[in-house]
């Protein structure tokens, strides 16, 4: 009988630009890792080594482990032990990773089966304790890696394998972020938006599927504009239009916010630009007296269990 599991998930970024809640694709940059265990006692217990929640109601993963406790009326106490390496708050879609490791690692301990979408459902559930909300874009991915889009009501998950030539460049200011990051960063989107901008944003969505599909790096980066988030966010990111300026004249094909930010991705098809970007980037928040650290990286696959 196993009794214990460890499952890696990868970093992930959410929105691609017009995207917002409902693109993600997973990234190579990091993978957090979390450890299962039966244990005979009652409960969820939480032991980690990082500056995180360990009361399982505060704690992505922990929420997950719970609810899915609940769920399926599991009669063992579990133990998650919990490793980080995502760091947390910067858009690469850390609490997502550890929630979305914690939920395929339930399904394979218990053997569940349960499909892409319903692990989704449940790892979604541990945004909560993060976001203040349910999203399922930084889920998604890092459960399924590559490309993914979120259907909502129901949920349904719809996955992409990404050009084999994509790559990013990920600038992560060493800024002082929130603690609650992305419910303060998701509180400063309009609550009403013109239709004019919403065709902006839809055009531009949909053609990064079409890049997507067809496998055109080109077709991606040139659509990754968002006209209703990007401008409402970009106050929260010092330096945030130098480093897109940089990163574009450096060849990028498209830069936007992270998900929630504070980090910068730039997109390209070329290795060799990588490098002249990821300089281009760092001068960019240098302008604002910011120091960055830059990840050149490339899609991920999703979860697994570590061997
Ligand atoms: N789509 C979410 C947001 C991702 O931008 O708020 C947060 O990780």
């Amino acid at each position: 009988m196993v009794s214990k599991i460890t499952v890696v998930a990868p970093s992930s970024t959410a929105n691609l630009g017009p995207g917002f809640d409902v693109f993600g694709l997973a990234v190579n940059a990091f993978y957090d890792e979390i450890t299962l265990t039966k244990k005979k006692a009652k409960g969820v217990s939480i032991v980690t080594e990082d500056d995180i929640p360990t009361n399982p109601d505060k704690n992505t993963a922990g929420l997950v482990v719970k609810n899915m406790i609940k769920k399926f009326k599991i009669n063992d106490g579990i133990e998650i032990i919990i490793k980080k390496n995502i760091p947390a708050g910067y858009g690469m879609g850390s609490s997502a990773a550890s929630a979305a490791a914690a939920a395929f690692a339930f399904d394979k301990l218990y053997k569940l089966k349960l499909d892409g979408n319903a692990l989704v459902g449940f790892a979604g559930i541990g945004e909560k304790a993060s976001a203040g909300s349910i999203h399922y874009d930084n889920v998604a991915a890092s459960i399924l890696g590559g490309f993914v889009i979120v259907k909502t009501d129901p949920l349904e998950i719809i996955k992409i394998d990404p050009p084999a030539n994509l790559r990013m460049c990920i600038a992560v200011p060493k800024l002082k972020v929130p603690k609650k990051k992305t419910k303060v960063s998701r509180g400063v989107i309009p609550k009403k938006i013109s239709l004019t901008s919403s065709i902006t944003n839809l055009s531009n969505a949909t053609v990064i599927v079409v890049g997507f599909m067809k496998k055109d790096p080109d077709l991606i980066g040139k659509s990754i504009k968002d006209v209703i988030v990007e401008p409402a966010r970009k106050h929260m990111i010092p330096g945030f239009s130098k480093v897109k300026e940089n990163a574009l004249k450096a060849g990028a094909l498209g830069v936007t916010i992270s998900g929630a930010g504070p980090s910068v991705i730039a997109f390209s098809k070329s290795s060799g630009d990588l490098k002249k970007i990821s300089l281009a980037m760092s001068k960019g928040f240098k302008s604002a007296k910011i120091d960055c650290q830059t990840i050149i990286c490339k899609p991920s696959i999703g979860a697994k269990i570590k061997k």
